[in-house]
């Protein structure tokens, strides 16, 4: 089990890029490897996660070769030949790691074939809830087993089944089932909705609409036509907004200091965030240009004393993944932070409300948990402490922000998790350690083939 050990630092000024996003890249391979010829895909993250996927779509037919990968990890550009909606059976299970995306998505996919597939995970995706997919897909006639030990859960098998549409009120905000159900549909006859509570990360839309499908949004009701097959296009993946949050979080909250972060992605359904940076105090600009659909730009931050704020109930979607790390934010801030409605962070890689209350805890912070979120009051100074992941990798770079602010060392215990969406993580914080500045010394080493 790895280890990252921080010590605190006095000047956060630097200027560099993260790498590419999550969740449009998993969307990506699967639309690249559904369509109908090439598709180039540059800036693809090369992390475990999305790594599951494209070898997901290579067992399926889509086959794919790499162009340029990031030494040490995977393909960061590659080709992929799509296969005109036409996939065919794997040769064994398929293996989808850590990713609650990658399962939902790959399940939606799967739901609708001429084959039976499995998909299997390690032992955090197989206790996290498969009935928010499997109860929708069962609804379109799907024929699909939960398997795990844990009621619900994965490993799943899917059984070949023709699908009808529906048109799905989904009872939780969840940009995973809203996808699930929408790959779905592109397998069934006739329009297939889905209806958001409220307004969930867009990629799949956007996806779509690249790869010239038909998907309207009216309001939160979201549809697609069946029978469409994408049309194959070039993807440029932006940078991952919810990586580049831990640097905001660190800048945001040290006086003085200045960090841009290049080509991230703008995304109105994932910048929550920098809303909230700024009720807090942080001075903050975004210089955005579009590219494929999805708004893509630099955000400058500027240092300030923070203060506590409330998140909005409305936001909690839009900012699910960076819970974590605003957390941290709170502690450092003045006053008191309010998180609530945000139950859904007990199922995610951990339980993000535990393993966020009690790594703060060991830190010095003052925090009250709930069932749906926690009250932070901030301000008080954090000391060093040995900090558990639990296995997620975004509890372990939230603590390693929180380390550049404690007295004395922090210990990240379990750091191997960072894999899973940010590959690099550790030479980043390194450079920021070493108070570099330049664009340069953040480059990870890359391999053209
Ligand atoms: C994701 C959606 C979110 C998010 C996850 C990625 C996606 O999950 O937490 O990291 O790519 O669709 P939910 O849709 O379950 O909230």
């Amino acid at each position: 089990m790895s280890t990252l050990r921080v010590k605190s630092i006095t000047s956060l000024r630097a200027e560099f890029s993260v790498p590419g996003d999550k969740s449009i890249s998993h969307r990506a391979a699967i639309f690249g490897g559904l369509s109908n010829g090439v598709c180039e895909i540059s800036n693809f993250l090369p992390s475990e996660d999305c790594l599951n996927t494209l070898k997901a779509m290579g067992s399926l037919g889509a086959r794919y070769e790499v162009l340029e990968g990031l030494e040490g990890y995977g393909p960061i550009k590659l080709r992929i030949h799509g296969q005109s909606m036409r996939l065919s059976a794997p040769e064994a299970p398929i293996d989808c790691g850590n990713s609650g995306t990658g399962m939902r998505l790959l399940a939606g996919l799967l739901a609708g074939q001429t084959f039976t597939s499995e998909l299997f995970g390690d032992a955090s995706l197989s206790s996290r809830p498969m009935g928010r997919i499997t109860l929708p897909l069962a609804e379109m006639g799907a024929n699909l087993e939960t398997l795990g030990q844990k009621p619900g859960c994965a490993p799943l098998r899917i059984h070949e089944a023709k699908l009808h549409p529906i048109d799905y009120e989904m009872p939780m905000a969840s940009a995973q089932v809203k996808s699930a159900v929408l790959l779905a549909g592109l397998f069934a006859n006739g329009t297939t909705s889905v209806t958001q509570p409220s307004v969930t990360r867009d990629h799949t839309e956007r996806m779509m609409a690249a790869f010239k499908l038909r998907c309207e949004t009216v309001g939160n009701k979201i549809s697609v036509v069946g029978g469409q097959i994408p049309q194959a296009c070039d993807i440029k993946v932006p940078g991952d907004i919810s990586s580049a949050a831990f640097w905001l979080v660190a800048a945001a909250a040290m006086p003085g200091s200045r960090l841009v972060l290049q080509d991230v992605g703008l995304n109105p359904t994932r910048t929550a965030i920098l809303k909230v940076l700024s009720r807090m105090g942080a001075h903050l600009t975004e210089i955005s240009h579009t590219s494929q659909g999805e708004p893509i730009g630099h955000i400058e931050i500027q240092g300030a004393a923070l203060k506590g704020t409330t998140l909005l109930a409305e936001e909690i979607p839009n900012l699910i993944d960076e819970i974590p790390v605003i957390a941290v934010a709170a502690a450092l801030a003045t006053g008191e932070t309010h998180i609530r409605g945000a139950r859904e962070l007990r199922v995610k890689e951990t339980d993000r409300i535990t393993t966020t209350v009690e790594n703060l805890r060991k830190m010095g912070v003052d925090v009250e948990e709930f069932e749906d979120g926690m009250l932070i009051r901030g301000g008080s100074p954090l000391h060093g402490a040995e900090i558990e992941s639990h296995g997620d990798h975004r509890i372990a770079m939230a603590f390693c922000m929180a380390g550049l602010f404690a007295k004395g060392e922090t210990v990240v215990r379990g750091t191997d998790c960072i894999n899973t969406s940010y590959p690099g993580f550790s030479h980043h914080l390194n450079a920021i350690q070493l108070e570099k500045t330049k664009p340069e010394d953040f480059n990870l080493p890359i391999v053209s083939k």
